[in-house]
C-alpha cells in the first residue's frame, strides 16, 4: 500500500503542518512519499498523487476553510476508476481552542471523498495548533505522542485510529468552568497580549484596527 502525504501549508516546511506530518511519520515504519503544494504545480500534482494508494493531506485550517492552494489542487483531482481500492485521508489543524469550527470542511472532505470515488478514512482535526511551532516540549509531548499512535496505527490498519481522532478533537466546543475562564480573560483582553506582541515586533500595532476589505 503506497502512501503520498502532501502538506497543504502556503508555509510548507516551515510550519506547523509539516509538524504534523513529522510525528505521524515518526509512528510509521513503512517509508512515506511526502509533497509540498507550495512547491508543486497543482495540475503536475493531481497528475503525480494518482499512482499512489492513499493520499493523506495535512493541512491548516484558513478563515473557517482550507488554503486557496489546497483548492486549487484538489479542483484538478479526478476521480479513481470504479471498484478501485484508493483512499484519501485529512488531518486538519486550526489555531482556535475549538475544533469544531474545522466541521464545515471536514464535511466537505467527506463528499470530495465520494466524488473522487475514493475511500474515506476521515478527517483528523486538531484545534489549538498555532502555537505548535514554538511551544516548550513539555506542552506538545501529549499531542505528538497521539499523533505517534495515529501514525503507528494508519501503517499498521490503513485507518485513521477512531480513539486516537476523538482525543485529537479535544475541545470540539468549550463548555462549564473553561468556557467561563475564557471568556472572563478574554473581557480582560488576556488573549490579545500575544497578538500585539506579534504586531508591535512587525511594527503594526497602530494598524491593527485596519479594514483593508471592509
Ligand atoms: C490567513 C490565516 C487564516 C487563518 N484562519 C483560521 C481560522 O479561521 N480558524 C482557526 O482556528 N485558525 C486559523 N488560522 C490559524 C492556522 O490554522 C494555524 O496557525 C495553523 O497551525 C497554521 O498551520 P501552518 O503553520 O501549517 O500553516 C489562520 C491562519 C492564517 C495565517
Amino acid at each position: 500500500m503506497e502512501t503520498i502525504i502532501l502538506n497543504g501549508s502556503p508555509r510548507g516546511n516551515n510550519g506547523n503542518s509539516e509538524i504534523f506530518i513529522r510525528q505521524f511519520l515518526k509512528g510509521m515504519r513503512t517509508h512515506c512519499d511526502v509533497k509540498y503544494m507550495n512547491k508543486e504545480n497543482p495540475e503536475e500534482l493531481a497528475s503525480h498523487v494518482k499512482k499512489y494508494d492513499t493520499i493523506i493531506m495535512v493541512l491548516p485550517l484558513y478563515i473557517h476553510s482550507m488554503p486557496g492552494m489546497v483548492m486549487r489542487f484538489i479542483e484538478h483531482l479526478e476521480p479513481s476508476a470504479v471498484h478501485s481500492k484508493q483512499a484519501i485521508g485529512f488531518i486538519l489543524q486550526c489555531g482556535f481552542t475549538e475544533s469544531s469550527q474545522c466541521k464545515y470542511v471536514e464535511r466537505y472532505f467527506s463528499c470530495l471523498a465520494k466524488e473522487l470515488n475514493r475511500t474515506y478514512l476521515g478527517t483528523v482535526i486538531k484545534g489549538e495548533a498555532a502555537g505548535v511551532y514554538m511551544l516548550p516540549k513539555f506542552m506538545t509531548k501529549k499531542l505528538f505522542t497521539l499523533l505517534n499512535q495515529l501514525g503507528e496505527m494508519y501503517d499498521q490498519t490503513h485507518t485513521f485510529d477512531r480513539r486516537v481522532m476523538e482525543k485529537l478533537q479535544q475541545p470540539y466546543v468549550l463548555t462549564g468552568f473553561t468556557l467561563k475562564f475564557m471568556q472572563f480573560t478574554t473581557k480582560l483582553g488576556a488573549n490579545k497580549i500575544m497578538w500585539h506582541r506579534f504586531l508591535k515586533k512587525n511594527d503594526a500595532f497602530h494598524k491593527k484596527l485596519d479594514q483593508p476589505f471592509a
